[in-house]
């Protein structure tokens, strides 16, 4: 449509109709003949309203799609596509790692492609807009939500966002195989009182903007079409209605002109928070706030033309969250074709297809995190005389993706025991589940039962240990449940349970020789993993192809690709915790006993692993930072270099870290940030110069005066493996 059409089409509607467009339902609201469902009481709305809606959100398949947009359609004034949307936040059917272990691979490129591959999926299964990129910054493990994040930096998690937007969407969202991409949660969700799903989020609006809208922004740069609001309040005032950040930030000053969406339930949840009185005044609110379509709750269906009548809310600005919409649609070009790319038969062609499994099982390799390997365990030999024995709850288990993936299908799935005996050809393996995921049985939260068969316990345990006793090696597969992860799964304990901690221990009274696996959303307390490992790799969820990945790596194919993305603490008593924090005035050197310092008298060091870390299978040597000036002034600018060596016998590839302190500042400045990344692949004894280039813009902040630029004075340039390297080197900025 032209815009001439598109504004006739929005002059041609009733208030009604239009209404309906600003409010999104979910497809259990529709029977299969778009008859109401039960549900609806709860919403108090009428089968017009849900026929007036002017989006679906959570069905899926083609088929499914096709049916209840031509029924709908056929019963609108105007017939306007409904458009669909679906939380494709991993992979839609060929399930790629947890956006926290896309966040390990520090690769914009794989990230990308993995976007990619899920809107080709996803469009094909008919749905129009997905609920990712999730760049929420996260500090504090105890949120369950750290698995749908791309850490704790606003510069990785702008690069990896950014990319995930284009994969989504790539050049021209109408085009074959792109769906629109929703950046989420705005703003500051991940911020979240002592990891409380839900709870209050409090943050000094230079924290806000230097740290937390970084990357919701750099999303907002690479096109996202939409924006979804998050549940918290920010600074007392609910997300979803706050007029500030929605107007002001997302619109004015980051010029968004998408949608912007509500999280489920969030309009008439200003009521709990206690900001609205009833639905009405949320309605008000929110949609002075700009908030432009409600999901799933229904204040604006109840209640808008009441406010408009009464002349509350002025009918432009109606039309102005309408015509947001039907652009949106219009972008996707759903007037010319209302299902666009769903399509049974291509839908059965592509899911789970060969290309887009190879490319699973190599990001679930990138995303491995080699934390430890004593004695060069790794990798293992696929040789004569070789034996192992996997044991654990993970070491056939199929449930290997994080909670915000739907598979159809298990047996799509492959498990560690299926991945290493598909892989392995000449090593002796067994596989021993040794223990549940869980200790008890447990109500999830999506309402299932995890069961425990208490009498088969002690057999297993007995079976584990006896097949430890004869291997050579033992490959111990721990994590926790899927289920304990993603959204309201806060957690307090930091552990995999206490049973698979008493598996470990039995296991290394009879085999000292152990390469530890851990399953999780979440950086663990990985002390006693650590100790009683020799080798541990942190396999975050990998995915549909995890076992393939597991096979790969374990055996030398390929190496564990990536590095933390977010800092692990030994303890979950010491979050938030994150490597840019700030410098005290009473600095602590890392040791016990020091007195009046910073830090805790009964936990040394501040991390367990830091930010950036992780291990190839070869060792690399870094040459120090040169740089080709050592003053510059704001139109300048440096490069800094350094020369690194495989120094190891096999190729492999460093993942090298730019990081920048800014030595003093009219107000403090961070430990040092994170600035750029480059990987780089060497054959054995080659080196090579890894070279970035520093710009004003890497130098700003939001400084006394809230104003974002940069300040005279000394730097200091980082270049390393990890974010605790001290390799650097100085320049100084002047006018
Ligand atoms: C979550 C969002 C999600 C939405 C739709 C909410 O509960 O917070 O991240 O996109 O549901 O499923």
């Amino acid at each position: 449509m032209t815009n001439k059409q598109l504004q006739k089409l929005l002059k041609d509607m009733s208030l009604d109709e239009k209404i309906g467009q600003l409010t999104q339902l979910a497809g259990s609201m529709y029977g299969s003949d778009a008859i109401v469902t039960g549900l609806l009481d709860m919403f108090s709305i009428n089968d017009k309203a849900l026929e007036m809606s002017g989006s679906v959100l959570s069905v899926i398949g083609a088929e499914a799609i096709k049916k209840l947009q031509d029924e709908n359609m056929a019963k609108q004034p105007h017939h306007i596509p409904q458009i669909f949307m679906y939380d494709v936040i991993n992979g839609y059917q060929t399930i790629y790692p947890v956006p926290l272990g896309q966040g390990a691979t520090f690769n914009p490129d794989t990230v990308e492609k993995l976007a990619h591959m899920s809107a080709v999926e996803s469009a094909a299964a008919g749905i129009h807009v997905t609920f990712s990129p999730m760049v929420d910054l996260v500090r504090d493990a105890r949120w369950g939500r750290v698995m749908e994040s791309t850490g704790e930096d606003p510069y990785l998690n702008g690069l990896l966002g950014a990319a995930m937007v284009k994969g989504y969407q790539g050049d021209d969202v109408k085009a074959k195989g792109n769906v629109a991409a929703c950046v989420k949660h705005f703003a500051g969700y991940g911020g979240a009182e002592a990891g409380r799903d839900y709870d209050n989020v409090e943050l000094s609006e230079r924290t806000l903007r230097e740290d937390y809208l970084a990357a919701y922004e750099a999303c907002i740069k690479a096109g996202a079409k939409l924006v979804m609001t998050s549940f918290n309040t920010l600074n007392r005032v609910p997300s979803t209605g706050n007029k500030w950040l929605m107007k002001k930030v997302l619109r004015e000053e980051m010029g968004f002109d998408g949608v912007l969406i509500s999280d489920y339930g969030a309009v008439k949840e200003m009521i709990n928070h206690g900001y609205s009185r009833d639905e009405k005044q949320a309605a008000e609110q929110s949609m002075k706030a700009g908030l432009d379509m409600e999901m799933m709750s229904t204040a604006y269906i109840s209640h808008l033309k009441e406010l408009v009548d009464e002349g509350t809310i002025s009918m432009d600005m109606i039309d102005e969250a309408v015509m947001r919409l039907l652009v949106l649609k219009n972008d996707l070009g759903l007037f010319e074709n209302p299902y666009k790319d769903g399509d049974p038969k291509e839908e059965k062609k592509l899911i789970l297809c060969k290309k887009h499994r190879e490319l699973a099982r190599k990001a679930a390799a990138e995303s491995f995190v080699l934390l430890k390997n004593e004695d060069n365990i790794l990798p293992l030999a696929d040789a004569k005389g070789a034996s192992v024995a996997f044991i654990g709850p993970y070491a056939d288990e199929k449930q290997i993706h994080g909670s915000w993936s739907f598979p159809n299908d298990y047996n799509t799935f492959v498990s560690v025991k299926e991945g290493i005996l598909g892989n392995v050809t000449t090593a002796k393996t067994t596989f021993k589940q040794g223990c549940y995921r869980l200790d008890h049985n447990k109500k999830l939260k999506d309402g299932s039962m995890f069961e425990v068969n208490e009498t088969k316990k002690e057999k297993m345990l007995n079976d584990a240990i006896a097949a430890a006793k004869k291997a050579k090696t033992v490959v111990m597969c721990l994590g926790e449940h899927f289920m304990q992860t993603g959204e309201a799964t806060s957690r307090t304990d930091l552990n995999v349970s206490p049973e698979q901690i008493e598996l470990l221990r039995k296991v290394r009274e009879v085999n000292p020789n152990i390469v530890t696996l851990v399953f999780a959303g979440r950086p663990l307390e990985m002390d006693v993993i650590d100790e009683l490992s020799k080798a541990v790799i942190y396999c975050w969820f990998p995915g549909t192809e995890g076992g393939n990945a597991v096979a790969d790596v374990l055996y030398g194919k390929c190496e564990p690709g990536g590095r933390l993305p977010m800092s692990f603490s030994h303890k979950a008593e010491q979050l938030p915790n994150y490597y840019s924090r700030f410098r005290s005035g009473r600095p602590n050197n890392g040791t016990l006993d020091q007195g009046f310092v910073m830090g805790y008298i009964d936990q040394a060091d501040l991390f367990k692993y830091p930010f950036g870390y992780g291990m190839g299978y070869s060792s690399f040597e870094y040459s120090n930072v040169t740089l080709d000036k050592s003053s510059i002034t704001r139109k300048d600018t440096i490069t800094a270099t350094v020369t690194i060596k495989n120094t190891g016998d096999r190729v492999s590839t460093e993942t090298v870290q730019l990081y920048i302190q800014d030595l003093f500042g009219n107000v403090v400045r961070p430990r040092r940030l994170l600035k750029g990344i480059k990987k780089v692949t060497l054959k054995p004894g080659k080196k090579t110069k890894v070279s970035f280039e520093i710009t004003d813009d890497m130098l700003k902040f939001w400084d006394i005066d809230m104003n974002y630029a940069s300040e005279d004075g000394d730097f200091r340039v980082y270049i390393g493996p990890d974010s605790l390297t001290e390799n650097c080197a100085y320049f100084n900025l002047h006018q």
